[in-house]
C-alpha cells in the first residue's frame, strides 16, 4: 500500500528532500493500544540528522496520527515563485494519514497539518518566545539502562537485530543517547538476585572478588558491540549497586529493612573500587557511580518493594561516603569517576543532603552530582530539585531512572504502541529540563512482551520491546520517538535558554547547541492542533501550526 505524503508548497524554497525516508523510514503496525514501528534484521527506520543551512528552519515531527520523526525543511526568506509539489513514498501500510506540509513564506508562516480534518484549531494562538542570550544549565546527555534483563534479551536476537538496537539508541542516526546505567551485580531486573563475592561470608578482602563474573562479562562484550556499530568514541556509563551481599547486611537478606553492617563500610568501598578496575581492564572504563540504588527501598518502601536492596538513612550514608568511599575513590587511579548522591524519588529532595550535611560537615564535597528517580514526579514538584540545586549549587542533576507500569492503576507491562505513554514521557523530560537536570536516563532499553523478565515479576514498559516468540522482530514504541524529540537534537554540551510560552495547552524547552544552532522541543498535548506564534530574539517571527498530541523540535540558526 502506497504512503502518501502530500506538499503543498505555496512557494518555492530551496527544498530538496523529505528526509524522513531518505535514511530508512518507520514500518509502521497498528496495535491495541496504537502504533509501533516494526525493526526487523533488515529493516529498521533511521534518520540522518538533518543539519539546517543558515537560511533554514527544520520541524522534525511525531504525532498520534502516525508521524514518525518526519522533517519539514524549509528556507526563510526567498523569493515567492508558487509551485505544488506532490511526493509518493512507498510504504507497506496504510495506517499512516495523510499529510500536509503548508508553508507561506510571505506571511513567514508555516503550517504542518496532518489530516485535514484537524484543521480547525484553537483560536488563541499563544506566543512562544525564545531569548538566545538568557542562558541556564548544560546538557550532560541521555542514556538508558543495559540491566541483566537487557543483555538476556540482546542475546535472543541474531546479530543484525541486536545491531539495530544499538544503532537506535547510541548511533546519531539513531536517537543518539550517550549514558548507560549499569548495576553492580543484580537487580530487579535479571533472572535471580546476586552481587560479587556471596561467597565466602565475611570476607573482607573479596577474595573471591578477582574477575568480572561471566554474567558481566557478556554485557561488557555487548557494550563493545553497541559502541563500534553505533560509532561511539565514549560512553558514560553509570555503575550502582542495589544490594550488598547477604553477609554484608543487618538481616542477612536480598530484601526487607536491611542496612549495610558498619564493619563492613570498608569492605563495601572496596567492593566499588574493585568493579572499577575490574572494568577498566576490560576496556570499559566506569564514568560515574552512585552512592546506592533506591536506599529507602531497604528502610521505608520493603512493603512494596520485593526486590533486592540497600538499605542507608542520611546519617549512616554520610560516614559511609565522606569516611570510607569518597576517600577510597578519591585517592585511586579512578579519583576522576564521578559521585553521584541519593538515587531515589524527588520527594527526598533536598532533606536527604541536608541530613548527610548534619552528620558530616563537608561530605557533600565528594558529590559530583544528584541522581533522581521520576517515579512519584507527577506527584512531587521539580522545583524540590530547584531548590536543592540553589542550596547545593555546583552538581551534575540527572534523571537516572524512569518507568512506566510500576503502579497499582497502571499496567504491568508494556501497553503496545500506547502514545500516552510516550506523552508522559515527553513531559516529564521536558519538566526535568526546564528545571535543573542536565541530563535524562531510562530504565531497561528493551523488554519482552510481558515488560520482563523480572524474577520478582516487577513488569513494566520500555520504549523498545523485543518479540521473543519469534525473536526476528522489536517495536519501536512512542516512548522511543519521544525520548528521541530530546536526545538526538540537543546533544551533550548543549545550553538550556529562555523559551517561554503564554500558554498552557503547548510546553516548550529549548536549547543552543554547540554548533550554535537553537533547537526547541515542542510539545502539544490537546485533543485539537494548535497554532504556537514563535519569536526569537534573533531570527524574528513564525507561525507554526501542531497537530492535535503531537511533538516537535524546531532546529534553526
Ligand atoms: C515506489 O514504487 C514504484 C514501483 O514499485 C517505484 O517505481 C518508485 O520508484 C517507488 N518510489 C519510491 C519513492 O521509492
Ligand atoms: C553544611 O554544614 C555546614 C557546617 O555545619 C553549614 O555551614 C552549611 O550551611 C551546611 N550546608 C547546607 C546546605 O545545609
Ligand atoms: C510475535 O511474533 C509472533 C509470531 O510471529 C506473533 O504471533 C505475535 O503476535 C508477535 N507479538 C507481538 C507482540 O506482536
Ligand atoms: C517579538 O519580540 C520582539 C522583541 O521582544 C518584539 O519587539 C515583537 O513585538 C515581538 N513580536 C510579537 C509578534 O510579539
Ligand atoms: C533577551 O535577554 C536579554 C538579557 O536578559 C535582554 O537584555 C534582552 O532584551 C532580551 N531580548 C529580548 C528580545 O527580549
Amino acid at each position: 500500500m502506497i504512503y502518501k505524503i502530500i506538499f503543498l508548497l505555496s512557494l518555492s524554497f530551496n527544498y530538496d528532500k523529505f528526509t524522513a525516508n531518505a535514511s530508512s523510514y518507520c514500518m509502521p503496525r497498528q496495535t491495541k493500544y496504537g502504533l509501533v514501528c516494526v525493526c526487523t534484521a533488515d529493516h529498521c527506520d533511521y534518520l540522518e540528522n538533518p543539519q539546517p543551512s543558515s537560511n533554514e528552519l527544520l520541524i522534525i515531527s511525531s504525532s498520534k496520527e502516525g508521524l514518525r520523526f518526519a522533517v519539514s525543511k524549509l528556507s526563510f526568506g526567498e523569493i515567492n515563485t508558487k509551485t505544488n509539489t506532490e511526493i509518493s513514498l512507498n510504504e507497506s501500510n496504510d495506517d499512516f494519514k495523510n499529510s500536509a506540509v503548508i508553508v507561506d513564506n510571505r506571511q513567514h508562516f508555516v503550517q504542518l497539518l496532518i489530516d485535514t480534518s484537524e484543521r480547525s484549531t484553537s483560536r488563541f494562538t499563544p506566543k512562544l518566545r525564545v531569548n538566545r542570550s538568557v542562558e541556564y544549565q548544560k546538557v550532560t546527555g541521555f542514556g538508558g539502562a543495559f540491566t541483566g534483563t537487557v543483555s538476556l534479551l540482546l542475546g535472543l536476537l541474531d546479530q543484525k537485530l541486536q545491531d539495530h538496537i544499538y544503532k537506535s539508541y547510541y548511533h546519531k542516526d539513531g536517537i543518539g543517547f550517550n549514558m548507560l546505567r549499569t548495576p553492580i551485580g543484580g537487580c530487579d531486573f535479571d533472572l535471580a538476585p546476586w552481587a560479587y563475592n556471596e561467597e565466602p561470608r565475611d570476607d573482607i578482602k573479596l577474595s573471591n572478588f578477582q574477575k568480572l563474573d561471566p554474567r558481566d562479562e557478556i554485557k561488557v562484550q555487548q557494550m563493545e558491540r553497541l559502541k563500534s556499530v553505533s560509532d561511539l568514541e565514549t560512553l558514560k556509563i553509570m555503575a550502582a549497586a542495589w544490594s550488598s551481599p547477604t553477609w554484608m547486611k543487618t538481616n542477612g537478606k536480598w530484601t526487607g529493612i536491611g542496612l549495610l553492617k558498619t564493619v563492613y563500610y570498608k569492605t563495601w568501598a572496596d567492593y566499588h573500587l574493585r568493579f572499577l578496575e575490574l572494568m577498566d581492564a576490560k576496556n570499559m572504563p566506569i564514568w560515574a557511580i552512585s552512592t546506592g540504588n533506591e536506599p529507602l527501598n531497604g528502610i521505608a518502601f520493603f512493603f512494596f518493594v520485593h526486590f533486592m536492596s540497600l538499605g542507608w538513612i542520611p546519617r549512616n550514608q554520610a560516614v559511609w561516603l565522606n569516611d570510607f568511599l569518597g576517600p577510597t575513590i578519591r585517592k585511586s587511579k579512578y579519583k576522576n569517576v564521578l559521585i553521584f548522591g541519593n538515587d531515589d524519588q524527588r520527594y527526598s529532595y533536598p532533606w536527604w543532603f541536608i541530613q548527610m550535611n548534619r552528620t558530616r560537615p563537608g561530605v557533600l564535597n565528594y558529590l559530583d552530582g544528584f541522581a533522581v528517580h521520576s517515579y512519584w514526579d507527577e506527584m512531587f514538584a521539580p522545583n524540590l530539585i530547584d531548590l536543592t540545586v540553589t542550596q547545593l549549587p555546583g552538581k551534575i542533576v540527572l534523571n537516572t531512572e524512569s518507568s512506566i507500569g510500576d503502579k497499582p492503576w497502571q499496567t504491568h507491562g508494556p501497553e503496545l504502541g500506547s502514545w500516552e505513554r510516550g506523552e508522559q514521557y515527553a513531559r516529564d523530560i521536558l519538566h526535568n529540563l526546564q528545571h535543573s537536570y542536565n541530563g535524562w536516563i531510562d530504565w531497561n532499553i528493551v523488554l519482552d512482551e510481558q515488560g520482563g523478565p523480572s524474577y520478582v515479576n516487577n513488569y513494566v514498559d520500555a520504549a523498545v520491546i523485543v518479540n521473543t516468540t519469534n525473536r526476528a522482530e522489536i517495536y519501536k514504541q512512542p516512548i522511543f520517538y519521544s525520548m528521541g524529540h530530546f536526545s538526538k537534537f540537543v546533544p551533550e554540551g548543549s545550553v538550556r535558554i529562555e523559551a517561554r510560552m503564554l500558554s498552557l495547552a503547548v510546553e516548550v524547552v529549548a536549547f543552543k547547541r554547540p554548533d550554535q544552532r537553537i533547537a526547541a522541543v515542542l510539545l502539544n498535548g490537546e485533543n485539537h492542533a494548535v497554532e504556537v506564534l514563535l519569536n526569537d530574539s534573533v531570527r524574528g517571527e513564525i507561525t507554526i501550526n501542531l497537530p492535535a498530541h503531537s511533538w516537535h523540535t524546531i532546529v534553526y540558526n
